[in-house]
């Protein structure tokens, strides 16, 4: 990726992809959020499987959405980008003529995800119920991620799926079909990946699919096909889970999206606020979906001072505004569930450990060992590194603070959600910490190290 890190006053680029980033005195401002990544990706997916013309507006422009967009042109959208009007970097403007799922053609090539578990798992659904063969591949980091969890299911439906070893690992060739057979399943993980392929190849299926889920996980799939005219059911368990059902055969409309701020990435900045000793900082739009609030709900358990107002609707995502404030933290035991509700901020929520007073425990672990990098070993040097004290227990995750932190080296394996937790530690450890592989922040936050510096007063 051939990405540079800006560089500021306090933030120095050695090379194409490490980043300094010295302590602050004190965090104030505004932080301008990406918008949100998921359902960046789901709007353009849907986009080009509804005929006509569909526009997504402050859409992420992160590499990952980018990956999505070059996919839905390759398969016969025509899809232009602009810069979002008003909008920091890290927001775009699609607008997407498509001729519908119907008219798609197989693509000329190789289909390329990228770095993005996203793109590939939920195309694989789409695919499958396209009569055409396509195959998705991605960069090293996607290569060794696991896909038997949709191959699995999408061969149920009647798709032939095949991956290298032994139908475990990308690239995946998809032979799709029109139409599939609804099944009933069982998600082996909590993942609304896999949650969302089977729904995407159960639009194109005779009857009803249904997906069953021991934890409920992110709702975008379902809420954006119903908001485009599918019929989907979400019937909530009493122990958490969920169950999904999506009638097959309907058309998907066109419609306007508009993105909301992206939660995940909000959280780095509501770590930020709360474990510096001088913050306020104000993020506006944020998504607060109930599927996404795990990091809120987490830091405010840890006694984070998170004022969340203004709450309203974005195309059908509930979206508010916050302002986080310095705050005295305390350890908390995390449990495997609300792991699995927070699994993209748990880097960074690693970090609000290691300021919080007491030992916190973070349960289920395991799924972070396969996403854009094994992120427990990555999280445990670099955490270490900087002079935490933090061990992995089995499946949990130990962690004793609070630690006095102080600037280091430290190796984000190319995985964005370990470089921004580093970067952001930076600004609490004393002297200078040195962020390698700092350019994946554009995977999901193309602005952030333009943020980092704002944010310093
Ligand atoms: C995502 C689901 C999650 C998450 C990823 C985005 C999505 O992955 O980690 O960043 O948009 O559906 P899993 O489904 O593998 O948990």
């Amino acid at each position: 990726m051939a990405i540079m890190v800006e560089a500021g006053p306090h933030l120095g680029v050695g090379d194409a992809s490490g980043a300094t980033v010295q302590q602050a005195a004190r965090l104030r401002g505004d932080i301008a959020l990406p918008g949100d990544k998921s359902i960046s990706h789901r709007a353009l997916m849907l986009a080009l499987l509804a005929r006509g013309e569909s526009r997504v507006s402050a859409a992420s422009d992160g590499a990952d959405v980018r990956s999505t967009a070059a996919i839905a042109r390759a398969l016969g959208a025509t899809v232009t980008r602009s810069p979002a009007a008003g909008m920091e970097p890290g927001r775009v403007d699609y607008a997407v003529s498509s001729p519908g799922a119907a008219g798609l053609h197989a693509p000329a090539s190789t289909l390329d995800c990228g770095n993005s578990g996203t793109t590939l798992r939920l195309f694989a659904g789409i695919l499958a119920g396209l009569p055409l063969e396509a195959v998705l591949d991605g960069d090293d980091s996607l290569r060794g991620r696991p896909v038997a969890r949709i191959i699995e299911p999408l061969r149920a439906m009647g798709a032939a799926l095949s991956g290298r070893r032994q139908d475990s690992l990308p690239p995946v060739t998809v032979v799709g079909r029109t139409p599939l057979q609804a099944i009933d399943w069982t998600t082996a993980v909590p993942s609304a990946q896999v949650k969302s392929a089977i729904l995407l190849a159960g639009l194109r299926a005779d009857g009803t699919t249904t997906v069953r889920e021991a934890i409920a996980t992110r709702d975008h799939t379902e809420r954006m096909l119903r908001a485009r005219g599918v019929t989907v059911r979400s019937i909530a368990q009493a122990n958490g889970g969920a169950t999904i059902e999506i009638e097959g055969g309907a058309d998907v409309r066109t419609t306007e999206t508009l993105v909301p701020g992206d939660p995940s990435a909000a959280a780095f900045w509501l770590v930020a606020g709360t474990v510096h000793p001088d913050a306020e900082l104000h993020l506006a739009g944020v998504g607060v979906n109930p599927t996404r609030r795990g990091a809120i709900v987490l830091l405010r358990a840890m006694g984070a001072s998170i004022d969340e107002k203004g709450e309203r609707l974005a195309s059908g995502e509930p979206v508010a505004d916050l302002t986080i404030r310095s705050s005295e933290l305390r350890a908390i035991d995390v449990s495997a569930a609300d792991t699995a509700r927070a699994i993209d901020e748990i880097p960074i929520l690693c970090l609000a450990a290691t300021q919080a007073a007491g030992t916190t425990r973070i349960r289920g672990i395991g799924e972070l060992r396969v996403k854009e990098s094994d992120r427990v070993a990555g999280i445990v040097v670099g955490l270490r590194a900087l002079g935490a004290e933090l061990e992995v227990d089995g499946d949990d995750l130990v962690i004793n603070g609070p630690a006095r932190l102080r600037g280091a080296t430290v190796e984000s394996a190319g995985d964005h959600r370990l470089a921004m937790t580093f970067a952001i530690a930076g600004l609490l450890a004393e002297g200078s910490t040195t962020v390698l592989g700092a350019d994946s922040a554009a995977i999901s936050d193309p602005g952030f190290f333009g943020q980092i510096e704002e944010a310093r007063t």
